[in-house]
């Protein structure tokens, strides 16, 4: 066991317990989200010298060396005083200029950001509310207009974050939004390259904001979207996608219901399946996988086994914070 101080707070970590959770059950309250070192909104510093490394995975080097760590990846082996940093130091203030539901479960959020934010489209950010209260939500627009952000959040019953989105915020209200981050996105590095991008649900965010992105960039490989969900309610941008198939004669669009007879226009099944069935060799294709952390990680898993390269698959599974202790 070992003794964890944050401010006037001295809190025993048990053997096995992340720092954060030890911390979460003395009721002190700490920013987090995704639980699994992918979001990095539950990010602290090390007073005490280096934190262990494991709990620094992810993080850029200059934060490393500052001795910041992520509290959910903590297990220490021996006291730690820490500290939370002040929100400003990492987020910038952003306004609601946009609000309109895109489906009946799904929030096109739109931001206006005070400082224009330097990411790849494909990325993720965290949303803050005044209260601390933080989610990741990926970026759904190109790089192109960097001081206004685009979100799809979806509603889940008793979701937090999203039930409040979707309900209470209103345009002119304010967030804080996170440095953007992830592993998912678009370089027009090698615009010769044939894309594969899969998404269910809300995931289509990041997949639209990187095809807007290549398109832009004139990306010459075949671009291949699978957008999937349980029923036809669950999918959205469909005439948008159709039109883009129109524009663009590399950019193939595959609307996917997984539950019941697809109706004509839609193919039967589930997104991940039907693209692996329909590319067989992804040998030298860049993969992109968005969504659901089963459909993820199956995914991953399956376009390594039908020839695409580690280093080309790109994921940024959907994780949703344990009801158990958020
Ligand atoms: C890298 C990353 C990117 C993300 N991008 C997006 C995005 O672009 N759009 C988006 O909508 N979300 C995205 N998410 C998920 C998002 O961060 C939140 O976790 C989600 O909106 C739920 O937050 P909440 O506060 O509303 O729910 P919480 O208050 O955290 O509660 C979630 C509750 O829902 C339950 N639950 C879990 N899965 C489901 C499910 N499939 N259906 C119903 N209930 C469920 C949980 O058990 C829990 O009780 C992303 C997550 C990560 C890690
Ligand atoms: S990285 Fe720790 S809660 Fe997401």
């Amino acid at each position: 066991m070992s003794t964890i101080q944050l401010d006037e707070h001295k809190v025993d970590c048990q053997h096995g317990e992340s720092v954060l959770d030890a911390l979460l059950r003395e009721d002190i309250d700490i920013p987090h989200a995704c639980r699994e070192g992918v979001c990095q909104s539950c990010m602290m510093r090390s007073l005490d010298g280096a934190p262990p490394a494991a709990a620094q995975k992810g993080l850029k080097d200059v934060l490393k060396h500052q001795n910041h760590f992520l509290a959910c990846l903590c297990y220490p082996e021996t006291d730690l005083k820490v500290s939370l940093d002040s929100p400003e130091d990492f987020y910038t203030e952003a306004s609601v200029i946009g609000k309109k539901l895109l489906n009946p479960e799904t929030l096109l959020l739109t931001l206006h950001c005070q400082q224009p934010l330097d990411f790849y489209a494909g990325q993720f950010v965290n949303l803050k509310r005044d209260d601390g209260l933080t989610r990741s939500y990926s970026i759904a627009n190109n790089r192109i207009h960097s001081q206004t952000l685009i979100f799809h959040i979806r509603r889940l019953s008793g979701g937090r974050f999203s039930e409040w989105a979707h309900r209470e915020l209103n345009i002119g209200d304010k967030l804080h939004v996170s440095d953007p981050q992830g592993f998912c996105y678009y370089l027009p590095n090698h615009p010769e390259q044939n894309l594969l991008l899969i998404g269910t649900g809300s995931g289509l965010a990041p997949l639209a904001g990187i095809i807007s992105e290549a398109l832009h960039h004139s990306h010459g490989g075949e671009i291949h979207l699978f957008h999937g969900s349980r029923e036809l309610d669950g999918l959205y941008w469909i005439e948008e996608m159709q039109q883009l198939t129109q524009q663009y004669s590399n950019f193939h669009y595959t609307a996917c219901l997984s539950q019941g007879d697809a109706p004509e226009g839609f193919a039967s099944g589930r997104a991940n399946d039907l693209a692996m069935r329909t590319l067989q060799n992804l040998k030298g294709w860049r993969v992109y996988l968005c969504g659901h952390p089963d459909m993820v990680n199956q995914s991953k898993r399956q376009a390594y086994l039908q020839g695409a390269n580690l280093q080309d698959i790109y994921a940024d599974a959907f994780h949703v914070a344990s009801s158990t202790l958020a």
